[in-house]
């Protein structure tokens, strides 16, 4: 047992319900924040299921303070991983307020929980979306970050990585020793647990890549839209960097011990990726083999926003978390598949 206490808000969610099961597996005592406004319960009940254990959840909000000093006061937290946030890109376009307000207001009402407890281990689900430099496809922690995302989704996860480091860089908890940040960027994280009973369950239409093929695979969506074949790339699709979520869920162990090590003023970027560029045709053919049908598809128009290609450098996170990915494309898609076939509508019975 690691006499450690682990909050994790936003813990219901896709990475998050992942990331709890391998803390509760490691031994962390793990406490569960998450208003499930898009994540449910049946997430919470699957990790007590896989780890067999009766997870600690509350339901609650991260931008109440009354509520989060409640779970501080009832739970003495050591660190702090903060997932809670909404993501979808596109409805970030339409709704930028709701995204501003919830995104930055959560992350500010945690922090000065946390300084009023004297918490200080701060682990955040950042996102490649930060980088945005046309000259390089392959993106180190030194890349341009963008001044502009191009959705306010991803101008909140920019803006929450500015907040994170004025903070733990600035006076605001010299009063408790310094606050230790390290804010990890994903890349495309798909996949999930090979139990079959945990993984990625959209609310609505899918708009990420693999959620919507295994939709289209379990018959509850026609056929996939391609969003353009016509990019200067081997096949023509564009490249991402796809890591299975169970090696990010690991991924976030690393961090936290790394953070662990740190003390006074400190923010680290590191990113977390498979260090692959894969196309949309080779995550189709590897779905395929998982699900041993063709996955049928229409190539359309392209869709704002998507680059060509980029994927991560990761030659940081294997230096200094000691972190890298072991599960393969084909590992991704054949997980994504038993949790889709055996739970074709997610969570919801
Ligand atoms: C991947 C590729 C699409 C859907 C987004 C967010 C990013 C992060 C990860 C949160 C692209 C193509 C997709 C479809 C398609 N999210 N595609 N048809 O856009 O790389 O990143 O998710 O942190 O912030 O921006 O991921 O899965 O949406 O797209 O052709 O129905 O699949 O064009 O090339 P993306 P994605």
């Amino acid at each position: 047992m690691v006499n450690k206490t682990i909050l994790i808000t936003g813990g219901a969610g896709y990475i998050g319900s992942h990331t709890a099961v391998e803390l509760i597996q490691a031994g962390y005592k793990t406490v569960i924040v998450d208003n499930l406004y898009n994540a449910s319960l049946g997430a919470v009940d699957a990790i007590g299921e896989i780890t067999s254990t009766e997870p600690i959840f509350y339901k609650g909000d991260c931008t109440d303070s009354q509520f989060l000093k409640k779970v501080f006061t009832e739970n003495k937290i050591d660190a702090v991983i903060h997932f809670a946030g909404y993501k979808a890109v596109g409805e970030s376009v339409k709704k930028p307020l709701a995204y501003y307000k919830n995104n930055l207001d959560s992350t500010i009402t945690l922090l000065e929980g946390m300084k009023e407890f004297g918490c200080t281990k701060f682990v955040f689900s950042s996102s490649a979306t930060v980088y945005l430099d046309e000259n390089v496809v392959k993106y180190n922690e030194k890349t341009t970050k963008t001044n502009r995302p191009f959705s306010p989704y991803g101008t909140t996860k920019l803006v929450q990585e500015y907040i994170l480091q004025d903070t733990a860089l600035g006076e605001e908890f010299e009063s408790v020793g310094g606050l230790q940040v390290v804010s990890l960027r994903y890349f495309n994280p798909i996949g999930a647990h090979s139990s079959g009973n945990l993984g990625e369950d959209p609310n609505g239409i899918p708009n990420n890549l693999a959620p919507y093929i295994t939709q289209v695979a379990v018959g509850k969506l026609d056929s996939l839209p391609i969003f353009g074949a016509d990019y200067s790339t081997p096949d023509g699709t564009p490249l991402r960097d796809y890591i299975h979520v169970v090696d990010l869920a690991k991924g976030h162990l690393a961090g936290l011990d790394y953070v662990f090590k740190q003390s006074g003023k400190f923010f680290d970027p590191i990113n977390l990726g498979a260090g692959k560029p894969v196309s949309v045709f080779e995550v189709i053919a590897s779905f395929e083999k998982a699900v041993g049908q063709k996955i049928p598809y229409k190539i359309v128009e392209r869709r704002a926003g998507d680059l060509p290609e980029f994927f991560a450098d990761c030659a940081k996170a294997k230096e200094v978390l000691g972190f890298e990915t072991k599960l393969d494309l084909d590992s991704m898609t054949a997980d994504s598949w038993h949790w889709q076939k055996t739970h074709p509508n997610g969570f919801s019975k």
